[in-house]
């Protein structure tokens, strides 16, 4: 691309991108289509093939790029020309996207990315990753490009776009680790969250953190009838349930020992700033269909969700699944658990104490074994800094709106690990809402959100390199 000399770039490189927005929409379509799940050993080439694409992207744009392999899948870095005397911005995201299954209830197929109204009557492309995180990816990619058509970037930048992210980022520490010199930065910027709502948009300074275990029971050696064997037999199932049913007391609290030991307690004051927010929990319980929301007695949807630790059941497998009935009694049973944790809970301690929960309440006549999947500490990330102010200013240039602050309840590991391995914090501002369904059928991004991010990604590097 032809360098041209500028007066004012922001203003003409955010014209560039208000202009490009259907081709640039065309792009990101080809970069959905490709169907990149990370935890599916059959995706493995596409994997291959959507690193390769995205590379092809920054390579346009004047970027140095590398496609590193790893254990897994593999990590797309890119630079711009590092230039002395200036910041160093790290741009993280992920290419990989959740399993799309079940199929028969998207409207339109999952790889197959969709334009067309969302139930509010806007504008929104669908397609599984299109929010989480290939359209925030996207915005990145298509501000960076803007920028590099008008003379170039005004920070120096380096991509980190991981394959892994959707399933724990198991290999992107040893890499941090490996690459340390080659990663150093004055600030990452992660947008993998959403906005507060449609017109208030957010810079987010909390994550929960995870521990996901899968644990088997085994009882007989055999799968046994039902009537011949029942009642004088451990069944598998039985046992399984009543493990999970003991997970939670009755007022909600998880019951595992030792899980609220390291619980920081929320503030009567960060209470009451949540409680500002336009929030209802009759809209949030009617968003997803229930007729009230439940959880940890004395505390608020928001509060539980943001703030407080939590023990669910994301899979419960033991038995006939077959149609109609089939009397028997299962040698094995598992479910999958997954353990969502707060500042300072420590993802190692929670593991032990899950474990000592199962050696001390199964009947000594099962087996069990347990497995463990990435986990990812919970993060807090300082408001009060001079990047979050400028972080600010960038989303009310993008989305022409004031911004507020706000936790999440999911969780992304590189945030705990950039600042583990790299003494590195990141700045939290994504752009997608809260009705974007990640993760589920019909995901989506409204085009809107998509162009208020590249809007406030170009703005945030100007912001930036005032650091
Ligand atoms: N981008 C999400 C997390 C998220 C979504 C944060 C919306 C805030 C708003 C991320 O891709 C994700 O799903 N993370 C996993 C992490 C896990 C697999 C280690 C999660 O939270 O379950
Ligand atoms: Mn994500
Ligand atoms: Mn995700």
């Amino acid at each position: 691309m032809v360098p041209m000399p500028d007066a004012t770039p922001l203003a003409s490189v955010l014209a560039t991108i208000d202009h490009r927005r259907d081709a640039s929409l065309a792009q990101l379509k080809e970069f959905l289509a490709i169907p990149s799940v990370s935890t599916q050993p059959a995706h493995k080439g596409d994997m291959l093939k959507c690193a390769a694409w995205l590379s092809d992207q920054l390579r346009e744009a004047g970027f140095a790029v590398r496609v590193e392999a790893t254990p897994g899948h593999p990590i797309v870095l890119a630079k711009n020309e590092h230039k002395p005397g200036r910041p160093t911005v790290l741009i993280y995201g992920h290419y990989d996207v959740q399993p799309p299954e079940p199929l028969d209830l998207w409207q339109s197929p999952p790889f197959e990315p969709t334009v067309r109204k969302t139930e509010a009557g806007a504008d929104a492309v669908y397609a599984r990753g299109a929010v989480d995180d290939k359209g925030q990816v996207w915005a990145h990619v298509e501000a960076l490009t803007a920028w590099q058509a008008h003379g170039g970037l005004p920070v120096n930048v380096t991509l980190l776009i991981e394959g892994e992210e959707e399933i724990g980022s198991e290999h992107l520490e040893a890499f941090v680790r490996q690459h340390q010199a080659e990663l150093a930065a004055d600030i990452a910027v992660v947008s993998d969250t959403s906005q507060f709502a449609d017109g208030l948009p957010a810079i987010t300074y909390g994550l929960r953190g995870l521990c996901y275990a899968e644990v088997t029971i085994t009882g007989p050696s055999h799968d046994l009838h039902s009537g011949l064997y029942g009642g004088a037999v451990p069944n598998p199932a039985n046992v399984l349930c009543s493990f999970l049913a003991s997970l939670h007391h009755p007022d909600g609290r998880v019951n595992l020992p030792g899980f609220y030991v390291d619980v920081v307690p929320l503030t009567e004051q960060e209470r009451a700033t949540w409680r500002q927010l336009p929030f209802a929990e009759a809209d949030f319980a009617a968003s997803v269909g229930i007729p009230a929301g439940s959880g940890e007695a004395g505390y608020s949807s928001l509060e539980r969700k943001w703030g407080r630790p939590t023990c669910d059941v994301n899979g419960l497998t033991a038995g006939y699944q077959g149609v109609g009935a089939k009397t028997v009694i299962a040698s094995v049973a598992s479910a999958k658990v997954s353990m969502r944790l707060v500042p300072n809970q420590d993802p190692a301690k929670i593991q032990a104490a899950f474990e000592k929960a199962l050696g001390d309440r199964l009947p000594a006549n099962v087996r069990h074994a347990v497995q463990w999947f990435g986990a990812s500490a919970p993060v807090l990330v300082p408001i009060d800094s001079r990047p979050t102010k400028l972080a600010a200013e960038a989303l009310a240039i993008g989305f022409e709106k004031p911004s507020t602050f706000m936790r999440e309840g999911g969780s992304i590991p590189v945030v705990g690990l950039l600042k583990r391995a790299l003494n590195l914090d990141a700045l939290l501002v994504g752009f997608g809402l809260p009705d974007d369904r990640v993760h589920s059928p019909n995901e989506k991004f409204n085009l809107s959100a998509l162009h208020g991010g590249t809007r406030t990604a170009a703005a945030l590097y100007a912001k930036l390199a005032e650091l």
